[in-house]
């Protein structure tokens, strides 16, 4: 049987999905397609999504600026994707559509990846309120940490964010910037340090703990100016590339039911990261 699997999106013709997911099918031995849905005009969206119905797709990735517009399309929703309120992965299965948002489980496996023996109690410093914030929020809570802050540089977004589970704590970036040295892990989840802008940082690391560990879900470049400053001072860091593979290995699993290793293509992502 051929499965045929794709992504919507605009614009996605530089996406890495296609790349990851036929690797993975490629190790599982699962025929099958990963084909790119652009839909460029918004205002077409129903009609593109009724096309799509209709060539019976086994599951596909939304990405920007879809990951909200394709809720009404739903048959169901899963706990993560309606704690977010955005999906990235849809299952296709007898006619009905399940959402998906494997970007929480997909960052989680990732860090536990690099770091399996991170204490349930470390202090945990997540940067930025959004979309990405929201899901890795939701993802720590139920693995456990308890001990969350969240800043942001616009501090009613952290506020609203923070009020939805109880003993998070919000602070200002200022605030944060002068007192890191309170945190062992801190997590970086907004787009600042992203090309073309990749000499932007959202902190400095002057007062950070000599421990802690440095994560950036920003791939691109592969190095952000925030982890090459954590490497100056000897910290420990993690890419963000890896949650790009996990969230693709979780939406994998979501379709085929088998879980792609994702070991074999970080060297070869990295390759391609660098170009
Ligand atoms: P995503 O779904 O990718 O998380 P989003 O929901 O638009 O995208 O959220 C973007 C995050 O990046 C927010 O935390 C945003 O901060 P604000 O809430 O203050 O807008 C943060 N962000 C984006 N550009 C920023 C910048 N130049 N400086 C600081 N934070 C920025």
């Amino acid at each position: 049987m051929t499965n045929t699997f794709g992504l919507i999106g605009y614009p996605i013709k530089h996406s890495l999905s296609p790349w990851i997911h036929n690797q993975f099918m490629k190790q599982l031995n699962i025929e099958g397609t990963y084909q790119l849905f652009e839909i460029e005009r918004e205002d077409l969206f129903a009609e593109k999504i009724k096309r799509l119905k209709e060539i019976e797709v086994d599951g596909f990735n939304v990405t920007v600026p879809y990951k909200e517009k394709i809720l009404p399309y739903l048959d169901e929703i899963d706990e993560q994707a309606k704690e977010v309120g955005a999906v990235n992965t849809v299952l296709c299965k007898n006619d009905s559509w399940i959402g998906y948002n494997t970007d929480g489980v997909g960052y989680m496996r990732a860090l536990l990846n690099d770091y399996p023996h991170l204490e349930k109690h470390s202090r945990i410093l997540l940067i930025g309120a959004g979309g990405a914030a929201k899901g890795i929020l939701h993802a720590l809570l139920q693995h456990g940490f308890k001990q969350i802050t969240i800043t942001n540089r616009t501090i009613v977004r952290a506020e609203e964010l923070a009020a939805v589970h109880s003993m998070i704590a919000t602070k200002t970036l200022k605030e944060v910037e002068s007192n890191l040295h309170s945190y062992d892990v801190i997590i970086q989840t907004t787009s600042v340090g992203m090309k073309p802008n990749e000499t932007k940082s959202p902190i400095t690391l002057q007062h950070v703990n000599k421990q802690a560990i440095v994560s950036d879900i920003v791939y691109q470049p592969l190095k952000t100016t925030l982890l090459q400053e954590a490497e100056k001072n000897n910290l420990s860091i993690h890419l963000g590339h890896t949650m790009l593979l996990y969230q693709a290995q979780y939406a994998f699993e979501i379709w085929t039911g088998q879980r792609p290793e994702v070991a074999p293509l970080i060297d070869p992502l990295e390759n391609i990261l660098k170009g």
